[in-house]
């Protein structure tokens, strides 16, 4: 269960994974331009040698800043350490792209990744009234120091 780098030919499994996991998913075209996005970083679990991903994250560096835009794991592999894994990796190759600072914004009523956060160090400092459009949902801000 080694994380690695997105590529191009995973990203029709990433999109397949992004409608389970998210109730406002992104489409294939946000993900493809997010992969080529110069300050976005994309890591996936594979399922090697079946095929498919198990669990996939992205995440940008903007100068000492990390912001996690994505994290999800298949169903099927949840409450397998897959997500900590991955969030490791992404946050070790922050650290080598300068970023002091990890933050990312969470639906208020996500309660398994409020949890997950909190387990890996990450504390809430704001909240974002009406964040999501759809359900005008408000979003947790969620911030952890690099070291
Ligand atoms: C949040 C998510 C990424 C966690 O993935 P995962 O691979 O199951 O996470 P891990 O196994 O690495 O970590 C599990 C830890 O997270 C927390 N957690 C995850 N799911 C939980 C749940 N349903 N209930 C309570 N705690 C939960 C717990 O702290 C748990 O630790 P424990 O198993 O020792 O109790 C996954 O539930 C998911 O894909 N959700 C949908 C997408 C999403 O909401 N993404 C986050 C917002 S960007």
């Amino acid at each position: 269960m080694q994380p690695r780098p997105m590529k191009s030919q995973d990203l029709t499994a990433v999109a397949l994974l992004e409608a389970e996991a998210f109730s406002d998913p992104w489409s294939y075209n946000m993900l493809a331009q997010e992969l080529v996005f110069d300050s976005s970083f994309g890591f996936v679990i594979d399922n090697a040698p079946e095929g498919g991903i198990r669990a996939f994250a992205f995440f940008r560096v903007f100068v000492s800043e990390m912001h996690i835009m994505r994290i999800a794991t298949g169903k099927a592999w949840r409450r397998m350490g897959l997500a900590g894994c991955l969030l490791a990796s992404c946050l070790e190759t922050a650290r080598q792209n300068s970023a002091k600072e990890a933050f990312l914004e969470v639906r208020a009523s996500n309660e398994a990744a409020r949890l997950f956060y909190q387990k890996h160090g990450f504390d809430i400092v704001g909240i974002r009234k009406g964040y999501y459009p759809s359900s005008g949902e408000a979003a947790l801000i969620l911030k952890k120091k690099l070291e």
